[in-house]
Parts: C-alpha cells; structure tokens; sequence
C-alpha cells in the first residue's frame, strides 16, 4: 500500500518534471513562445538568467499542445489527469494551461509540484493566475514558492523575506536578495510557517501596499509569532508591490529601504493602530488589548514580558494594566 502510494507520487513527478521543461522550452524555442511569453517576460523586465534560475515558461494557445506530447513520449493519461495538466472530457484531452506564461513550484528539494500561470496582460474578465490543482503532490497551503532558490540564502542570512506573490520573489532575486519566498496569495499558514522555520527564527512580511496586504501581515503576524519566531513588518507606498518597488529602485536602496522600513511586529502594530484610533480613547482601548492578544501568542515567558514592556512604553500605559490583560489572555503560565 506505501509503496503503491510512493510510486505513484514518483510517476507524477516525472510528469511534472517533464511539463516544466516543455513549458520552458516552448518559451525559449518555439516561435509562439519566444513572440508571447519571452517577451512578456522581458518586458517585465526578467533577464535571461532569471528566467532560467526560476525556469519559467510559456503554455500554448492550442487545446492539447502539451497532452500529445506527453503521450506521444509514453506518459500515461492517469498520471497526466492526477498532477492536473491535463482534463479529461468524454475522450478528450484538454491542457489545463494554455496561452499563458508558467511558474513552476518547487519542494525544498527541487521537485515540480505543480505550477502557477498567468494570463498575458491585464484582462479582468478571466482569472489573473490559474494555479495547479491539490493533488497527492501539490498540498497548496504546505508550500512556498521559491523556497528551493532561497533556502540557502535564508540560513546564511538568519532571516527570510514574506511576499505574496510569484513575481515579486523573481524580481527580488534579479535585484540581488535571495532569501525571499511566496505564501502564493493563499492567506498565510502554520505549515508554511514551520518550513521557514527550519532554515531561521526570523520573518520580515513584506506584504502588497494595500488594504488587502496590510489585513494579511496583521493575520500573519499572530500565526508567526504562535511557532514561536520572531516578525517584522516592512510596508510598501500605496499601489506598490514587493515587486514593482525593487524594480525602480536600485539594490543599495532597496536593502537600505527595507532596513529602514521594517518595523517589529510590536511597533507596526502601535503605528497602525495609532493612526486609526487617532484620539479615541475607546479605540485606543481595543486597539491595545489587540496588541496584547498578539503578544499573548508568544510562547516564550520573558519574551512575553519584554514586549509588555515595549507596549506600555510606546502606548503609554502601566505595564500592570497590561499585564492584567495578558493574564486573562494567557491562563496557563503566568
Ligand atoms: N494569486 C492567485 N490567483 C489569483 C490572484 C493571485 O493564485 N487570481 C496569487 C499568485 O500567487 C500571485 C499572488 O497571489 O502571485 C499575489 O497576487 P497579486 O498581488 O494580485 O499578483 P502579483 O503577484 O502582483 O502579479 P502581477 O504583478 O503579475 O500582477
Ligand atoms: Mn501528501
Ligand atoms: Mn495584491
Ligand atoms: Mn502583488
Ligand atoms: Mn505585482
């Protein structure tokens, strides 16, 4: 039975192993890739280099390009349909990606196990990016997108970078910082957590600047500090994205941009909360017992107290009060 289950994950990832480079191959040498998809990358402005280290590719306008040859190359349709590359109608095989440019996902150690695909331009009728089915391989919520590129980076620099999206990891790395890995849209989870936390302790979110983005590093910030690991929170202007910042900016001003930006999770916090509650002290009431809610996640003792302390500081309230409230938070240990 295990071993039933384990040769159908390796029949898989032949498949997959297979797409990707027909994808980048199709991008690299085939006259609809190299007009569509290396120019829409280029345009981006992705070098070669980059295209290759992330080995992007392209998916043809046509029902069944990749399909047929597949089959021509003796993978069976089973193993086709279960990595979901292709759709199986009546008899027909339809590819899943088509007339799109490819991002395959990468385990920790390499292996493709499945693939993002956005669509060329910025239609609003049809969806931005059509990602890969779950699957015995593909556990959407366990993985980060580039990871694989990254994971040296991310031990060397005892820190990793936290974005949302393809694109802005890719670009990241052209600019020269490499320990930098996507939740890929998906709202942040323990499990992708616990694979950043074999490599550091320590998180720096750097979410889109925009409603959604703030509202996901607040999410995150909580899970983050649940493993027990450190956060910080570095935002972007308005509009802006990981990926269109590091883009017009140069690589000193970018790492000099981020270490000046980049806020502890507490103080991120304060400043956001400051600025809605204004002089509300009703607000500023809620928003300092959310403060506290957070530090309540933090499994260690002192570093509990340490950022009581940091609180009561910055909101300017006695440590006792907050430490009250952290009590009927935190019932366990205290
Ligand atoms: N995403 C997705 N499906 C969508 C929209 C987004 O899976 N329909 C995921 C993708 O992984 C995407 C990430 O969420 O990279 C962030 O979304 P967004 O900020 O909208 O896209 P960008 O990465 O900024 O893409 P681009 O710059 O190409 O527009
Ligand atoms: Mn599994
Ligand atoms: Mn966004
Ligand atoms: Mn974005
Ligand atoms: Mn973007």
């Amino acid at each position: 039975e295990e071993k039933a289950i384990t040769d159908v994950r390796e029949s898989m990832y032949l498949v997959t192993e297979f797409a990707k480079n027909y994808f980048h191959d199709t991008l690299l040498n085939v006259e609809e890739g190299k007009a569509i998809g290396y120019t829409y990358f280029r345009e981006r402005g992705f070098t070669n280099e980059t295209i290759k280290k992330f080995v992007l590719g392209y998916s043809p306008e046509v029902w069944d390009s990749f399909s047929k040859e597949a089959l021509g190359k003796g993978y069976k349709i089973e193993f086709l349909e279960s990595t979901g590359l292709t759709i199986v109608k009546e008899d027909k095989l339809i590819d899943r990606f088509r007339g799109r440019v490819m991002f395959p996902i990468q385990s920790m150690s390499g292996r493709i196990l499945g693939f993002g695909a956005r669509i060329l331009g910025n239609d609003k009728k049809a969806a931005k990016y059509l990602n890969s089915p779950e699957s015995d391989i593909y556990h959407k919520s366990k993985v980060l997108y580039g990871i694989f590129q990254a994971k040296q980076a991310i031990a060397k620099q005892d820190n990793c970078y936290l974005v949302e999206g393809y694109t802005d990891v890719i670009q990241f790395n052209q600019s020269g910082i490499e320990n930098v890995v996507a939740s890929s849209g998906t709202a942040l989870t323990p499990d992708q957590i616990r694979l950043i936390n074999r490599l550091t302790k320590n998180i720096t979110v750097l979410y889109d600047g925009d409603a959604a983005g703030l509202r996901a590093s607040i999410r995150g910030i909580d899970l983050i500090l649940e493993e027990g690991m450190n956060v910080k929170v570095c935002t972007f202007p308005e509009g802006e994205d990981p990926d269109s910042f590091a883009k017009k900016t140069t690589y000193e001003d970018l790492v000099l941009y981020l270490e000046n930006n980049a806020k502890d999770f507490i103080q991120f916090k304060a400043s956001l909360l400051m600025n809605e509650a204004k002089n509300d002290p009703i607000k500023k009431a809620d928003l300092i017992r959310d403060m506290v809610l957070s530090i309540s996640k933090i499994p260690d003792r002192i570093k509990r107290e340490i950022y009581i302390q940091e609180c009561s500081r910055i909101m300017d309230i006695s440590e006792q009060v907050l430490l009250n409230t952290l009590a009927q938070l935190v019932q366990k240990d205290i």
